[in-house]
């Protein structure tokens, strides 16, 4: 069997383009990520290529599905990652994993870390006022007692020397936050859980060993990928593009899409309390440096994109300013297209004459008004040299409880070559 048959024996992915169904397979059941891609959907454009590619790349890495798929497959990945847990998610999964000198790591970092369980590490850690009990009018992500212990394993893992092996132990840390919390993560951001004060304690120490077994069970698979090496490039894709090289053939990715998902406020569980966000200020950068898909745009953008149906569209929602639920909308859908479109851009320059770019994008709705995002995408990519080959629905999202909450929003798969 090749090295993406052994990985995904006998897995079979329920819907196509999402994560659903990964819970139990090796490697993208180290971290449950939402956004993910099905890695036979990576394989499925892979093979669909009417020119087997030698080089892929993905300026959205996310939780990695497109680079670990392609290293099974036997291609050299190249991504980008802005999000800092993100990026050594993806890293964890494609570096080569040392499965003894892991298990040592791991018994020596649950030692170390039951030896350093002091209410003092609750200081050593300022984290938000709503992070910690007593939080904020009562309500608080971590009880007290559990926030002492992830720090003993936050402190024991920051005095690991390998580098490797404090990325793979962040990683288990990083998947046991939410469920070590009082609240619960879905499309739409954070909530509590249902009775969350009367709630059982978890037990830290067993979820990350669990964590940790998960690991050790899948690191020798990573001796049947067919391509070992990886570059990882760190940062906002639309200034680390100019660090990758010409030559992609195949260029596979889905961005965050225009529907004011705010990728920093969704992962900031995990942001703060790994210590990847210090204060407020790393925040904002962060947040400035992510796609503009969420609301935190300024209201003066000027809106200079050539396309008739996004002007449509812009001008139709700023009419209705007042009645969306935030008046930024309008910008927002405006420095979305100018951000996409420059990642698109710049791919494209560095795509070889027959190479493509397979774009997953979702279209949104605020009050009734549709955005169709490879529509819009089709009427910006000539003045580019680029043109749209293909579009294909691959599943229905639902739109948001405001707008009927119906499976009315195509996500779809928008495959984009040079002129010929
Ligand atoms: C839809 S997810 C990608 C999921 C990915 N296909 C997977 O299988 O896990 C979009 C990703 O883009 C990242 N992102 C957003 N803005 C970015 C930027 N300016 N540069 C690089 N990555 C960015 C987000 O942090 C998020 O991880």
């Amino acid at each position: 069997m090749s090295g993406v048959d052994t990985w995904l024996a006998g897995w079979v992915s329920p819907v196509p383009t999402t994560n659903q169904g990964t819970e139990e397979l090796g490697f993208q059941r180290w971290f449950h990520f939402k956004e993910a891609f099905s890695p036979s959907f990576v394989l499925s454009v892979i093979k669909s290529q009417p020119i087997p590619p030698k080089s892929i790349f993905d300026p959205f890495s996310g939780s990695g599905t497109t680079a670990l798929t392609s290293q099974f497959y036997g291609i050299a990945p190249t991504v980008i990652e802005v999000n800092p847990f993100l990026a050594d998610l993806t890293e964890a999964k494609l570096s080569v994993i040392d499965a003894a000198n892991l298990l040592h790591k791991k018994r020596a970092i649950i030692r170390t870390a039951k030896s350093l369980r002091t209410p003092e590490l609750l200081e050593k850690y300022p984290m938000p006022p709503t992070f910690i009990e007593p939080g904020v009018k009562g309500r608080w992500l971590f009880d007290r007692e559990v926030a002492i212990q992830i720090f003993s394993y936050r402190s024991a893992i920051e005095d690991l020397v390998d580098e490797n092996i404090r990325r793979i132990a962040t990683v288990v840390l990083g998947s046991i936050l939410v469920e070590a919390s009082n609240a619960v993560v879905n499309g739409k951001g954070r909530r509590y859980r249902r009775n969350w004060q009367s709630r059982e304690l978890p037990d830290v120490d067993s979820l990350v060993d669990i964590a940790f077994s998960r690991i050790l069970e899948d690191a020798p698979l990573t001796e049947r990928k067919l391509a070992k090496k990886y570059t990882l490039l760190r940062g906002d894709a639309r200034e680390r593009l100019k660090d990758v090289d010409d030559g992609l053939d195949l260029a596979l990715f889905s961005p965050p899409y225009p529907n004011s998902f705010d990728y920093t406020d969704v992962y900031n569980i995990e942001l703060w309390m790994l210590g990847y966000l210090k204060d407020h200020n790393d925040n904002r950068v962060l947040r400035s440096q992510t796609l503009r898909s969420h609301v935190q745009v300024r209201r003066n953008f000027e809106f200079n994109l050539e396309s008739p149906t996004l002007k449509e569209v812009y001008e139709k929602l700023t009419k209705q300013r007042d009645q969306l639920w935030d008046a930024r909308i309008p910008e927002m859908v405006g420095a979305y297209f100018e951000d996409l479109i420059h990642i698109i851009d710049e791919t494209g320059k560095r795509l070889t004459k027959s190479g493509r770019i397979e774009l997953v994008v979702g279209d949104s709705q605020y009050k009734g008004i549709h955005l169709p995002v490879p529509k819009i995408l089709e009427e910006l990519l000539p003045e580019r040299n680029l043109r749209v080959l293909a579009k294909q629905t691959v599943r229905s999202m639902r739109s948001s409880a405001q707008q009927g909450g119906k499976l009315n929003l195509p996500e779809s798969r928008v495959t984009i070559g040079h002129h010929p």
